[in-house]
């Protein structure tokens, strides 16, 4: 497949081998890029195995959780990894299906999730929200979902575990419309539930779609019987009461809900629902077809010279992530950058924005699932891992032809605060050096107390994980033992006013004055409610911000 697309890119290259404006524009509209946002346990990881097996990646699923129990076992991890028994490493699962190229961004999730959860999400086009229909909304997806609102990405959501005891279809939707403010769109609608749950009417086309429980866990697609609505047959199918439930409901949704509007779900408007058990592969066949349908291709990036679209023709990308140590045996870094223009070639040359430097990339990796292969090409809406990781940092614009630059990828607010202490004054060069390396690689945020006159660093993150892999690898890489000490905040705001803001307030209670990595004031809470607190009190300081970009 991939020679085939290879001659029939250099048929329409154009002058110098480059590739041709109709080729680029049809690569660019074949792509698809998603990231499945959820809580821990709702199924992320069985969705997404059950993806692969529909689009053909995989014949068989178990596959991918297979090859992790393999990879635990084969000695080249992370301890801390190993100890934990999780999966620190993402990566990005690249398929194809019905000749689109869809790119998986794989959020890290569960207990590691981190500030690279965050960042996935800047790379990604299209969210698919993964909700369990027992438990409804949870806490986890909020916070993703937020971020996904911050962005304006279309938001999918899969309603799964139909097959288990589940809440009314109708109170599910009400609440992501009412906790999420987000109106939603039933593309499918569930027939029954739990241990009746027999399939979907599926709404594009008026059909049902009956399921049957094939082998166990689904390792294989589920057979479906297809028949229009209105067949007579369904009613001898589908038992009585649900069939009548069925028939009101399908009435009560055309009354309810408006006509479709892609604009408004490519705007992140409005958020296409589907019902599902990924489980028994019920209805995950119909999402992905519709998903292609519905989702957007790769769009354009704001940069300081305006809007860049996927078809420029010069490249252009930004790095999200940079991993380290996915290999331990051979210190393996890799950084992830998101194409967002033009062509890349394997071996090309590209230019860093934040220092001018020229590179040759000549080792770039697309990733599937742990198994790297070489990419040749690459286009708007695909990532591409590099193996020179320390030339890079997080939110990096690269580019050939005339400079442009990214924003950076934004500090997204920490949750949790420690004290980093060097016990050992002999070891201070490579404590600096240790510290000043994970923050550029973006492991965790940085923070210097302003008001105690303490000199410790704060280290500062969204998930716990990202202290314990700091803490390991300043041992591990730098040979520096640390001590951490909680702090007991769980806020923080940039001042977006900066110092002088701050000095209109003079002294704030209930709160200690920071200050980032760039100098610039942040002020940490115990809770929401003293942020209300003082800006109730002292609305002279102007605003407070969540996130702050990099300068
Ligand atoms: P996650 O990545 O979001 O954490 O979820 P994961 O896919 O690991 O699924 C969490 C549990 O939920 C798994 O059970 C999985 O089998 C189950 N599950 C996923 N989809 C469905 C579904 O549609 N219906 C039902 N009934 N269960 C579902 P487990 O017991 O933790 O693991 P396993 O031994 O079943 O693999």
């Amino acid at each position: 497949e991939e020679d085939e697309s290879n001659v029939e890119l250099s048929e329409e290259a154009g002058e110098n081998g480059a590739i041709s404006p109709a080729a680029l524009q049809r690569e660019v509209s074949r792509r698809r890029n998603f990231a499945i946002i959820s809580h821990p346990d709702a199924g992320k990881t069985t969705l997404t195995e059950k993806l692969l097996l529909y689009g053909g990646a995989i014949h068989e699923a178990g596959a991918v959780k297979a090859r992790r129990s393999a990879r635990h076992a084969t000695s080249d991890w992370m301890d801390l990894e190993k100890q934990r028994g999780i999966s620190i490493t993402s990566t990005a699962l690249v398929f194809e299906n019905r000749g689109f190229q869809i790119t998986l961004l794989d959020t890290p999730g569960h207990q590691d999730f981190g500030e690279d959860t965050y960042r996935t999400l800047a790379a990604a086009d299209n969210a698919v929200m993964l909700v369990d229909a027992g438990k409804g909304l949870e806490p986890q997806t909020r916070k993703l979902f937020e971020v996904c609102r911050m962005r304006k990405l279309p938001i999918f959501t899969f309603i799964n575990k139909m097959d288990r005891p589940a809440l009314e279809p109708l109170e599910l939707m009400d609440q992501i419309e009412k906790e999420f403010n987000l109106p939603t769109y039933p593309v499918n609608w569930p027939i029954g539930s739990g241990d009746r749950f027999v399939g979907v009417y599926y709404r594009p086309r008026n059909e049902v779609h009956l399921f049957e429980k094939g082998t166990k866990h689904g390792s294989q697609g589920a057979s479906v019987r297809i028949l229009p609505w209105g067949d007579p047959a369904l009613e001898d199918i589908i038992a009585n009461d649900l069939f009548h439930q069925l028939q009101e409901e399908i009435e009560l949704l055309e009354e309810l809900t408006p006509p479709l509007d892609m604009a408004k779900i490519h705007s992140g408007d409005i958020s296409p629902v589907y019902f599902g058990s990924a489980m028994n592969n019920f209805g995950v066949e119909l999402f992905l077809e519709n998903f292609l349908e519905y989702s957007v291709q790769p769009g354009n990036h704001v940069s300081d010279l305006g809007e860049v679209e996927p078809e420029y023709p010069n490249f252009t990308g930004f790095v999200f992530k940079l991993q380290a140590n996915m290999d331990a045996k051979h210190r393996d870094k890799v950084a992830f950058v998101r194409v967002c223009s033009g062509q890349f070639v394997k071996g090309m040359k590209v230019q860093i924005a934040r220092n001018g430097k020229t590179l040759a990339l000549t080792r770039p990796q697309k990733m599937f699932a742990q198994d790297r292969t070489t990419m040749e090409t690459a286009y708007a809406g695909d990532v591409v891992g590099l193996n020179n990781p320390n030339a890079f940092c997080i939110g990096d614009t690269i580019y050939t032809g005339p400079k442009r630059v990214f924003p950076g990828i934004p500090s997204f607010s920490p949750e949790l605060f420690c004290y980093m202490r060097n016990p050992n004054p002999s070891k201070y060069k490579q404590f600096v050096k240790g510290l000043n390396e994970l923050l550029g690689e973006g492991a965790v945020q940085v923070l210097y107390s302003v008001d105690s006159g303490r000199t410790d660093p704060i280290l500062a993150a969204v998930g716990q994980l990202q202290f314990e892999v700091v803490q390991y690898r300043m041992q591990a890489e730098y040979n520096v033992e640390t001590q951490l000490e909680p702090l007991s905040f769980s806020v923080a705001r940039w001042v977006t006013g900066g110092w002088p803001a701050l000095e209109k307030v003079g002294r704030i209670f209930n709160c200690s004055t920071v200050k980032d990595q760039w100098g610039r004031p942040v002020l940490l809470f115990r809770n929401d409610w003293n942020v209300s607190q003082l800006l109730g009190d002292h609305p002279e300081i102007g605003e407070l911000a969540p996130y702050a970009l990099p300068p």
